[in-house]
């Protein structure tokens, strides 16, 4: 096991974010979630702090950030990102608190069809993103705002971005590594064991990578 660290999760209720919460929990870390729905978090686990809220109105960013080493972020509402940048929004207030508590380390989980800021989408991606997947458009463009927030604001926070390609919820088809190039579509087990295993990578900061299956 690694040294034992505090996470706070955003989206532990999540596809991936269960998985995340899970894995975590089970490497020996101690687990702080926020969640709307404390009924949707099946799992319960002494390490397992749960707070009850919506990131759209927290009432005490500061004190869910007391004691945490990393902070993760798996949040999305397809719906409600069609009209609001919701991510963009939180994001903005958490980078500022994390400086205020003096927490460094973020990830944040976006989608494959997202773009990086300064960066051009692969024609095929950018044909995908605007045609058969244009109904997550506004999560895409939620996304990419985050990203640009991020990498022209919070250069002193060690940032990643994983821009993950989800395809379904079976058990784990390989070992995920990052790549600037090379995309997998993923398990949601997975895109949580790749996202555990980059928080505490160093060389992933300041990186918006994909994640692509290591051949064996
Ligand atoms: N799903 C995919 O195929 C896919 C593919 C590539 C990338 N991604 C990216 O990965 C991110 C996470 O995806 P996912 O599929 O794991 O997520 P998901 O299953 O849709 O879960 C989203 C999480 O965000 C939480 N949430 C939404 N609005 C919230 C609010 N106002 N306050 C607090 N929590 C809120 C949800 O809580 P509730 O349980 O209360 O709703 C849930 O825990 C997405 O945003 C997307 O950008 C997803």
């Amino acid at each position: 096991m690694n040294q034992q660290k505090t996470f706070l999760v955003f989206g532990a209720s999540g596809q991936t974010g269960q998985h995340f919460v899970s894995l975590a929990l089970r490497e020996g870390h101690t687990v702080r979630a926020l969640v709307r729905n404390l009924a949707k978090l099946a799992t319960r686990h002494p390490n397992l702090d749960v707070r009850q809220g919506d990131v759209t109105d927290i009432p005490d960013l500061d004190e869910l950030l007391q004691d945490v080493d990393f902070v993760i972020c798996m949040l999305g509402n397809a719906e409600v990102q069609k009209t609001t940048k919701m991510n963009t929004a939180f994001v903005k207030q958490l980078i500022p608190a994390m400086r205020r508590k003096g927490v460094k380390r973020f990830l944040y989980q976006a989608g494959g069809l997202s773009k990086p800021p300064h960066r051009r989408l692969a024609p095929l991606f950018w044909l995908i993103r605007n045609t058969v997947a244009r109904s997550y458009l506004g999560q895409h463009q939620d996304n990419d705002a985050v990203m640009e927030y991020l990498a022209e604001t919070a250069s002193d926070i060690e940032w990643m971005v994983h821009r993950a390609g989800i395809g379904s919820n079976g058990p784990s088809r390989g070992v995920l590594k990052r790549s600037d190039r090379a995309f997998s579509i993923a398990t949601f087990k997975d895109c949580a064991t790749y996202n555990y295993r980059i928080l505490m990578d160093p060389s992933a900061v300041h990186t918006y990578d994909q994640s692509c299956y290591q051949k064996s």
